[in-house]
């Protein structure tokens, strides 16, 4: 059974409630409940943190080495800024799928640089809500595709 770790970065806690007119309706639980529904059909085992500290989104990364298979990360505005999210990311070696929401191209200039997106294996944008649900299937059409 393969185990995915999810970690969503600053301000996502707030979704539903947050610009709905970017992220959408839909709260981060119900977003969590939609992919452990999806992990359930294809027997996967899903998990996830939420933080708004930068040290601790570091520190889960450090920790989740040796535990997880993949990992699926919306770094939110820590994207733009943390070197030491990436530097964090370098201890890894699963894959790496960054995922955000919003179309950051359709957004201000800043959201173009992403911190994340050199160490990832993939970056999925602007699908809304569904990037997590893109995002599970990216990686288990990778793991099928390895066993063939
Ligand atoms: C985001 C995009 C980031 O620029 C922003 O800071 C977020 C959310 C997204 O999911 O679209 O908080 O990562």
């Amino acid at each position: 059974m393969k185990n995915i770790f999810v970690i969503n970065g600053p301000n996502l806690n707030m979704l539903g409630k947050r610009e709905t007119n970017i992220y959408g309706n839909k709260t981060l639980k119900q977003i969590e409940s939609e992919c452990i529904k999806q992990c359930e059909k294809i027997n996967f085992s899903i998990n996830f943190f939420q933080s708004n500290s930068e040290s601790e989104i570091v520190e889960k990364i450090q920790s989740i080495s040796t535990h997880f298979d993949g990992l699926i990360i919306n770094a939110a505005a820590f994207t733009h800024t943390s070197i030491s999210i990436h530097d964090s990311l370098k201890l890894l070696n699963i894959p790496v799928i960054e995922i955000h929401i919003s179309n950051l191209h359709k957004r201000e200039e800043f959201r173009r640089h992403s911190m994340i997106s050199p160490l990832a294996n993939g970056v999925i944008f602007g699908f809304g809500p569904n990037v997590y649900n893109i995002a599970i299937y990216a990686l288990q059409i990778g793991w099928e595709n390895e066993n063939q």
